[in-house]
C-alpha cells in the first residue's frame, strides 16, 4: 500500500490487517515504532477529528508532525500553487496527508511527489480513512461487518464520508444497505453502478429504522452547495431524535463522522445505541495502524 486516495485503493485483506493492527495499538500491545519519521499534515480546509487524530497517531508513534491546519499559514497567501506546496513540504517528510476542498486534490498531489499521499478529505469526493474508522467501530460492537444491514442518511450527494463507506462496503458482504436521503440529496446514479451488494433508496428514516443494524448519519454539507437557498430549503429535513431511536432494533447502533449540526438530537447522545463519540475515538488507533503500515514501522 502506498497512496491512499481513494477507498478503491484497500483490499479487503489489507482493511482487515489494518483493523487487527488498530485492536493492538487500542490494546496497547503493538510494538513497532515509526521513530525517526516525518508525517507532513497538510490541512486546505477546516478539521478538528482528522487533522488531531492523524497528529496524535504520529506523535503516539514516535514520529515527528509538521504541516499546517490553514492555508492561510503558508505561503498559498503569496500566490504559491498546490503543485509547489506538496513538492515542497513532501521533500520535508516521508508521507503527506491532505485535505482539500476540491475533489482530486489528493490524486493530483500524487503526480508532483513520490511519497506516500493519503486522502484526508477531497471536496465531496472521499474520505477513505474515514471509512476504515467506520466499519472498524462496527466490528469493535458486532464483531464484524458482513450479514449486517445498515442505514446510510442524509447528504449522499455531497457527503464525502458517506461516499468512502458506500463504497468500501462493496469490499464486505452487507446484508442490505438503506440510503436514506431526500431526494435532492441522493448518491449520483454513476456512484450507484459499481455496488455489489443489495440496496434501496428511500426518503425517509422511519421507513427503515426496525431493520437497520446500523444507522449512519451524515450532516447536510452546506459547504459544498453553490446555491444557499437551496441549503436552506433543504436544513432539517431530516433528523435522529428519541423517536427514531425507540424505533430501531435494541442491539442498533447510531453512527455519525461528525461534525453533527443539527441533525442528531443531544437527547440521543445519552442513548447507549449513540456510537459517534466513540467512533470518533477509534479514529487514533486505526490511523496508527494505516501510518504503521505505509511507513513501515519497525520493532522496538
Ligand atoms: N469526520 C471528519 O472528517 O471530521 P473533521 O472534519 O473534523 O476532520
Amino acid at each position: 500500500m502506498k497512496n491512499v486516495i481513494s477507498s478503491a485503493d484497500l483490499s479487503r485483506k489489507e482493511i482487515e490487517g489494518i483493523f487487527a493492527s488498530a485492536d493492538k495499538f487500542k490494546k496497547g500491545t503493538a510494538k513497532t515504532s515509526l521513530k525517526g519519521k516525518i508525517v507532513a499534515l497538510a490541512f486546505f480546509e477546516p478539521s478538528t477529528r482528522t487533522y488531531n487524530s492523524f497528529d496524535a497517531a504520529a506523535k503516539k508513534l514516535g514520529a515527528e508532525v509538521i504541516g499546517f491546519k490553514s492555508d492561510i499559514d503558508t505561503s498559498i497567501t503569496k500566490g504559491e500553487s498546490f503543485a509547489d506546496t506538496i513538492r515542497i513540504i513532501s521533500s520535508y517528510a516521508d508521507c503527506v496527508v491532505i485535505r482539500h476542498k476540491f475533489d482530486g486534490a489528493a490524486r493530483f498531489a500524487t503526480q508532483v511527489t513520490q511519497k506516500p499521499v493519503i486522502n484526508a478529505g477531497d471536496g465531496k469526493h472521499e474520505h477513505p480513512t474515514q471509512s476504515l474508522i467506520d466499519l472498524y467501530t462496527v466490528k469493535t460492537v458486532f464483531g464484524r461487518v458482513d450479514g449486517l444491514v445498515y442505514g446510510i442518511v442524509g447528504d449522499l450527494k455531497y457527503g464525502r464520508a458517506a461516499h468512502s463507506l458506500i463504497y468500501t462496503l462493496t469490499k464486505f458482504k452487507p446484508k442490505r444497505v438503506h440510503m436514506v436521503a431526500p431526494k435532492h440529496l441522493r448518491v449520483e446514479k454513476e456512484a450507484l453502478s459499481s455496488i455489489g451488494y443489495e440496496y434501496d433508496e428511500v426518503d425517509d428514516i422511519m421507513d427503515v429504522a426496525n431493520d437497520v443494524d446500523v444507522l449512519y448519519v451524515t450532516r447536510i454539507q452546506k459547504e459544498r452547495f453553490a446555491d444557499e437557498l437551496e441549503y436552506e430549503k433543504l436544513k432539517g429535513s431530516y433528523k435522529v431524535d428519541n423517536g427514531v431511536v425507540n424505533a430501531l432494533k435494541s442491539n442498533a447502533i447510531i453512527m455519525h463522522p461528525l461534525p453533527r449540526v443539527n441533525e442528531i438530537d443531544r437527547e440521543v447522545d445519552k442513548s447507549s445505541k449513540a456510537r459517534y463519540f466513540e467512533q470518533a475515538a477509534n479514529g487514533v488507533p486505526v490511523r496508527m495502524a494505516l501510518l504503521d503500515s505505509i511507513l513501515g514501522g519497525k520493532n522496538e
